[in-house]
């Protein structure tokens, strides 16, 4: 049954891309849930299928990719079934996206506020020009702009400015979703940190969701509520991101917290970088076994479901075992 605090259930997203060798399995089979108020981290390294995975929730994938199957409940509604005007009215509104390297794709011959107008106005039709400009100062403040940039150009504004503003566009129609596309990720540490923060502060006064994706484990850790795991196309592990750092299930969110740089101690990577197979002729069985360090013979035999460990922990893993009371157990191998 649906946690009546749902806002988004993904369930078994299939999106592909067409190549001449062949579908690219980009996000294979992936499933969750998102609640009211909270930011989900998303992450997985290059090529792991994120922003198809969200591309696939906001209907965003052009060709070669295609939704093959799955359903996206929004508020109580697979959105996959909307007609595209019906789409177009849900981005934004209910859906809003910060895309991958979005503070470089704003209009460079549009000032800040114009941009930010011309989505309220695509929306909601022409508006009495000092109340929009007064919602686009209240909606600078939210993200801690001042209010000198509202006849800026892009240009004239810092990356972490520019990032702001993306995210002020972002929350202008209210929406209950965003998700937010590596938005800290081309910035220096501390202009991360404050975009990060300038998020979490959205979230606490709007009540709104994140799926926030990123590659960076330490900065996740302090700001989502969740994590989840993705590699080739596959969620392989999602939990409270307290219960993740503490007691990883998986043997890859095993490695990737392991490898999460500490003042105190020099850790070597444990495991080589970059996803070994080809996309479009992936192993038999587990996504991750030709990585895996404890990869058995059924783990080449049959792709593990995804089950629920231990409360709110869910992984897919053959590693995990019913006891004779039910619960699940780690084998060590
Ligand atoms: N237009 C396309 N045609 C064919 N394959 C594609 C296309 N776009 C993406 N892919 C493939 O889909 C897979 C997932 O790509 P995606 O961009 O979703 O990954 P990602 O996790 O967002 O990576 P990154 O961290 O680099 O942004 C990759 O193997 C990629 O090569
Ligand atoms: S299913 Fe097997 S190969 Fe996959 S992660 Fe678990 S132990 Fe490793
Ligand atoms: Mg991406």
């Amino acid at each position: 049954m649906r946690n009546p605090e749902t806002i988004l259930e993904v369930d078994d997203l299939r999106v592909y891309y067409a190549t001449p060798q062949g579908d690219v399995k980009a996000c294979d089979g992936v499933s969750f849930d998102l609640r009211s108020g909270e930011i989900l981290g998303l992450v997985g390294e290059s090529g792991s299928g994120k922003s198809t995975a969200t591309g696939g929730v906001l209907r965003t994938i052009g060709s070669p990719g295609r939704i093959v199957s799955g359903t996206v409940t929004l508020d109580g509604e697979d959105i996959l079934k909307y007609d595209d005007e019906k789409m177009r009215q849900t981005r934004w509104q209910k859906l809003s996206l910060i895309p991958q390297g979005a503070m470089n794709s704003l209009n460079p011959t549009m000032t800040i506020s114009d941009q930010i107008a011309d989505v309220i106005e695509t929306h909601e039709g022409r508006q009495p020009a000092d109340a929009l400009r007064e919602r686009i100062m209240t909606l600078f403040r939210r993200v801690g702009l001042p209010e000198r940039i509202y006849s800026m150009y892009p240009h004239e504004l810092s990356g972490g400015m520019k990032q702001r503003a993306c995210i002020a566009m972002s929350i202008a129609l209210d929406p209950l979703v965003i998700v937010a596309d590596e938005a800290t990720s081309a910035l220096d540490v501390v202009v991360q940190r404050v975009v990060a923060q300038t998020m979490l502060k959205i979230k606490r006064e709007l009540n709104v969701s994140f799926i926030m994706i990123g590659h960076d484990m330490g900065l996740m850790a302090q700001v989502v509520d969740r994590l989840a795991v993705m590699y080739s196309g596959q969620l392989l592990e999602i939990a409270a991101v307290r219960d993740m750092f503490a007691r990883p299930a998986h043997p890859y969110s095993e490695i990737l917290i392991e490898s999460v740089p500490t003042l105190t101690e020099r850790k070597p990577m444990k495991i080589n970088e970059g996803i070994t197979h080809d996309p479009r002729n992936p192993p038999s069985g587990c996504i991750f076994r030709l990585r895996c360090p404890h990869a058995m013979p059924v783990c080449s035999e049959s792709r593990p479901d995804m089950v629920e460990v231990h409360p709110e922990q869910l992984v897919a893993c053959h590693l995990w075992k019913k006891d004779e009371n039910g619960s699940y157990v780690r084998q060590s191998v």
